[in-house]
C-alpha cells in the first residue's frame, strides 16, 4: 500500500482535529512503512497497537467536542457507530496479528487507509459547521 499524503482536502480548519488527524496520518504512515520494510512480527504488532490506541484517543477527542457543541443526536449517533466500527475491526485485526496467524496483508492495509480517508473528508466534515457555532472551533 501506498503512504498517505497530507492534502487539503484532509483539513477541516479545526486545529486541534487538524492536528490530530496529521498525528494520526503519520502513524498510519509508520505502520504503512513497516509493513513495506517486512519489518518483523513484533515490531508491526506494535505500530497497529500505536494506531487503535492514538484512533480511540482521536474518536474520545472528537465525541467529547461533538458532546459540548450539542451536535444533532442522530448525526452524533451515526459518527459514534462509524467510529466504534473501525476500532472494533481494528482491535480484530490487532488479535489477529498477535495470535501471529494475520499477515497485515495489502487488503488489511487498504481498509485502513480507505477508512480513515473516507472518514476524515466526509462523516468528519458534518461537525465543522456545528462546532463554529457553537464557539468551539
Ligand atoms: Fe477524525
Ligand atoms: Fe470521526
Amino acid at each position: 500500500m501506498a503512504a498517505i499524503s497530507w492534502v487539503p482536502q484532509l483539513e477541516t480548519g479545526i486545529e486541534v482535529i487538524d492536528k490530530q488527524h496529521r498525528r494520526w496520518v503519520e502513524i498510519y504512515n509508520a505502520l504503512d512503512a513497516a509493513v513495506q520494510a517486512g519489518r518483523e512480527e513484533d515490531a508491526l504488532t506494535k505500530a497497529l497497537t500505536d494506531l487503535v490506541e492514538y484512533s480511540r484517543y482521536h474518536f474520545r477527542t472528537e465525541e467529547a467536542l461533538m458532546e459540548r457543541a450539542s451536535y444533532d443526536e442522530e448525526e452524533f449517533d451515526l459518527h459514534r457507530r462509524e467510529h466504534k466500527v473501525f476500532t472494533d475491526q481494528v482491535v480484530i485485526y490487532q488479535d489477529r496479528a498477535t495470535a501471529g496467524f494475520q499477515k497485515l496483508t495489502p487488503q488489511v492495509m487498504a481498509y485502513l487507509r480507505d477508512w480513515l480517508l473516507a472518514h476524515v473528508t466526509g462523516t468528519d466534515r458534518g461537525y465543522i459547521t456545528p462546532l463554529r457555532e457553537a464557539g468551539i472551533a
